[in-house]
């Protein structure tokens, strides 16, 4: 691991800005694997904020997302899709058709699984965005998952539907399953970026870098991978 330990979500934001940034400029067609979640949405802001002022070209970025709720339509203010689109991609100039994230409101969901991974297999992701759960989780891939996984349904764990349900107008109409791209898929990009910010992340990261390699803590798969950058603040870092 690289590890970059910064003082707070802001200069953690703009430490992944850096890294992203190079990888966006350095390719001819850059290949990024994005994430939702509140992490990314200051390196959002930063690379939205750069399109504009500076010109950074991302007309021919290709992008993959890690995960994406199944059941709802792609309008729906909840989806990944939505997310994707208000956080980041509507402040870009990337054309629509090289953002790829799972479908799920396709009516063959397994096989929308294998299409995505086929199509990251034809791509190879430069640089994989990465937030990481409490419990250690990347993408839905929660303590338990087999390292081998490619990308999959997963059922969503009461918790987390419970701590959702308050962007919903009941609990009835929070997705109970989503795709996410497996351990495997992840291990496949040639670069992770993995950022962490928050004491609720600190046993996260003492597991992901110091733990045993293990299932109980899916983020330690990536002791394995030859080329992960982990920018965490001071309080996520507090463990180590
Ligand atoms: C996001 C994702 C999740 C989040 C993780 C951390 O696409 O797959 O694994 O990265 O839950 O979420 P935040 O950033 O909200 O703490």
């Amino acid at each position: 691991f690289k590890i970059i330990v910064v003082e707070n979500y802001d200069e953690a934001s703009s430490e992944a800005f850096k890294v992203m940034k190079e990888e966006v400029v350095s390719h001819e067609k850059p290949v990024l694997g994005l994430a939702t979640g509140s992490t990314p949405i200051g390196l959002y802001k930063k690379m939205q904020a750069d399109h504009k002022s500076n010109g950074t070209s991302y007309k021919n970025v290709i992008t993959f997302n890690l995960d994406e709720y199944i059941g709802l339509p792609k309008s729906h203010e909840q989806t990944y899709y939505t997310f994707m689109h208000e956080n980041l991609f509507d402040g870009l100039n990337i054309p629509e058709e090289n953002i790829h994230i799972p479908v799920g409101d396709s009516d063959n969901v397994p096989a929308e699984c294998v299409k995505y991974e086929e199509a990251m297999k034809e791509y190879n992701i430069d640089i994989q965005l990465l937030g990481i759960g409490g419990n250690g989780h990347i993408g839905f891939n929660e303590p338990g998952t087999s390292f081998d996984t490619l990308t999959h349904i997963v059922d969503l764990q009461e918790k987390t539907r419970l701590d959702n349900a308050r962007f919903f107008d009941s609990i009835d109409e929070v997705p109970t399953q989503a795709i996410t791209m497996g351990i495997a898929t992840i291990m496949k990009s040639k670069k992770v970026l993995l950022v962490a910010t928050g004491e609720n992340k600190a046993d996260a990261i003492y597991g992901m870098i110091k733990g045993p390699i293990s299932e109980d803590c899916p983020a330690s798969a990536l002791q394995n991978h030859p080329n992960v950058i982990v920018i965490v603040d001071k309080a996520a870092a507090s463990k180590l």
